[in-house]
This record gives C-alpha cells, sequence and structure tokens, in this order.
C-alpha cells in the first residue's frame, strides 16, 4: 500500500514552510537531479526529530539533506520528505568544538583557526557540512574526521536524543554506521572535536597552501560531486581511471575530469543518467583492464527504478 494516504498527506502539508515539488539540483554540488516530492529546511534539532518521528510513525519515506556534496540525485527526483538540516552553531570550549550539523566544514576549519586552534586544517579540503563529515567520516590529505572527534549529539527515531561515542559510529574510511548500519536513518544533531592549542596565523597558512594544491590537482571550481569512487586498498581510483584512458570520457554533458580521473564534471546540462552511465563504462573498463572493481564513494539517491 502506498504511504501517500489522505491522512498522511494532510499531515505532511500541516508542517510549517512545508514545500512541494522543490527543484533539488541547486541544492547539489553537482548540480543535478530532480525535485524533492515534499521539502523542509529545518535547524532546531527538536523540530528535525519531530518531522522524522512523524515520517517513520507513517512511514513516509525521508532523506536527510546537507551541503548536497556527495549525493547523485535521480532524474525523477526524491519520494517523500527531503529534510535539509540548517543548525550552524558552534561553541569552543578550551580545545573542544562543539559545532551544529548544517556548518560547512571549511567555515569550521577557519573559526577554529581563528580561535588559535589547530589539528583541524584538513577540512579545509572537505566540501560537505558537519553532519554529512560523520556519516562518511570525510577526510582530505590522509586525515579523517574521526581523528579528532570525540562526541556526537543525534537522534534515533522511537530512541530519541542519543549521544554517541566514535566507537558506536563504527567510523571507517567513508563509511559509519550512519551510512550503512544499525544507526542508519538516524540524524546528526552536532559533533564535538577536540584540537590542540597552537598558532591561527601558521594554520591559515597551511590551509591557504593545501587549498592551493588542491585548486591544481582537483577541478574544484567544476559542478562535481567530489571523488566518485572510493580509493581501493592501496591504490588509487583516480589513477586507475587515468591508466585505462578513460579522463575526457562522456555521456551526454557528464565528463571524466582531465585534471583528475576520479571527477566527473557536469559541463552543463548533464542528467543523473549520464553520470550513472559514465559511472558504470568506467566501472567496467576499469575491471576489464585492471581486475580491480571500483566502489561509488557518491551516494545515488532518489527515485532511479
Ligand atoms: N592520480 C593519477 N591520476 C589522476 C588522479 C590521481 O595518477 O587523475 C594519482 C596521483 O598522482 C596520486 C594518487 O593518484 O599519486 C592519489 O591522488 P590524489 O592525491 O589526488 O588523492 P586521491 O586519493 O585521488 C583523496 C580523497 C579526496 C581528497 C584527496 C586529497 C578519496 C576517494 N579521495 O583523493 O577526497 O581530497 O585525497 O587528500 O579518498 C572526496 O572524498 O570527495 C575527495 C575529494
Amino acid at each position: 500500500m502506498s504511504w501517500r494516504t489522505r491522512s498522511n498527506l494532510t499531515w505532511l502539508r500541516g508542517l510549517p514552510a512545508l514545500k512541494e515539488g522543490e527543484p533539488l539540483a541547486s541544492r547539489t554540488s553537482f548540480g543535478i537531479g530532480g525535485p524533492a516530492e515534499f521539502f523542509l529546511e529545518l535547524g532546531r534539532p527538536e523540530s528535525i526529530a519531530k518531522a522524522i518521528e512523524g515520517c517513520c510513525a507513517r512511514t513516509i519515506p525521508y532523506l536527510l539533506l546537507g551541503a548536497g556534496t556527495n549525493l547523485l540525485i535521480a532524474d525523477r527526483g526524491v519520494e517523500g520528505l527531503v529534510l535539509r538540516v540548517v543548525n550552524r552553531d558552534h561553541h569552543i570550549d578550551g580545545t573542544r568544538v562543539r559545532a551544529g550539523a548544517g556548518l560547512k566544514m571549511m567555515r569550521l576549519a577557519r573559526i577554529v583557526a581563528d580561535a588559535n586552534l589547530r589539528g583541524f586544517e584538513f577540512a579545509i579540503g572537505v566540501p560537505g557540512t558537519v553532519g554529512g563529515a560523520v556519516y562518511q567520516d570525510a577526510g582530505c590529505w590522509g586525515r579523517e574526521l574521526r581523528e579528532v572527534l570525540v562526541e556526537v549529539e543525534g537522534f534515533t527515531p522511537g530512541r530519541g536524543l542519543q549521544r554517541w561515542s566514535p566507537g558506536d559510529l563504527r567510523l571507517g574510511y567513508r563509511t559509519s554506521a550512519l551510512r550503512e548500519g544499525p544507526l542508519h536513518g538516524s540524524l546528526v544533531v552536532s559533533a564535538t572535536v577536540r584540537l590542540e592549542r597552537g598558532d591561527g596565523e601558521e594554520a591559515r597558512q597551511l590551509m591557504a597552501r593545501l587549498t592551493r594544491e588542491r585548486n591544481e590537482t582537483q577541478p574544484i571550481k567544476t559542478k562535481n560531486c567530489g571523488s566518485v569512487f572510493k580509493n581501493p586498498a592501496g591504490d588509487s581510483a583516480g589513477r586507475l581511471v587515468q591508466a585505462a584512458g578513460l579522463k575526457g570520457a562522456r555521456e551526454g554533458a557528464a565528463v571524466v575530469s582531465e585534471l583528475h580521473g576520479n571527477f566527473i564534471v557536469n559541463e552543463g546540462g548533464a542528467t543523473a543518467a549520464d553520470v550513472k552511465r559514465l559511472i558504470e563504462r568506467v566501472m567496467a573498463e576499469v575491471k576489464r583492464r585492471f581486475g580491480a572493481q571500483l566502489e561509488t564513494e557518491v551516494e545515488m539517491v532518489g527515485r532511479w527504478k
């Protein structure tokens, strides 16, 4: 039976500031994807928790959206409710920093440097939000969030507000219990990291150098979703794609970046189907040439079938 009953639709339409058929492409770094059937932007954790509880009680599908930097949304959009989490507060207590899930990692990197804290410079290379970074243990330059994370506040439907240790979250290279484990469907409200006291100017200089480096090696000014594939153990997806001669390979307006083989660029007007076809082609060719099975890092969501 469909969840779209009269009473469920009445409940959804009663949510304050609910939008219907909201375009999502512009809310992703790829600039791709169809609309959200229902869409809500919420900052207060209690309101987000209430909306999720309501969806669970009514079996209404929901998707949590942060900065949309690691998503490929289907051309036919997303069924049910898309909740964009926008709590962006932060609190610094000595070397402990608590940040709202909706705060951008890059913004937090600058905030903590200005507070003369070190050890978070890698976050200047992480495009998404704090919530998204917890969800997949985001990282850059060989460093990952789990190295500085001490606690996460979150919400699990039916169990209310929770505090999770990094162990509870089972963080690993681009994964966690939130992304593929017992906490799937739970929401990150805030994350606390422990950093070190140091010289903010040095932190800013390091971040400027790392950003220049990233600019030279990744197509960061284009519409993309960051790394498309996870690196296979001991190897690099970008290297494999390049060695397979796939740089510049194209499906519609989706192109494998000439600068970095693990990036697909939307040249303008690419569809999710174009990107999916290109991903499948790259995977098949890398498998055929080198026997290596690439796994996607980008998450495909929405109505693909
Ligand atoms: N390489 C090639 N050809 C290419 C690209 C890379 O031969 O087209 C080689 C490089 O020369 C290097 C190796 O592959 O020897 C690794 O490349 P790179 O240093 O660019 O890093 P990466 O492993 O491709 C990872 C993260 C990035 C992060 C960078 C920088 C993954 C999947 N990607 O990329 O994260 O920015 O390191 O630290 O782990 C993301 O997750 O979205 C992301 C962009």
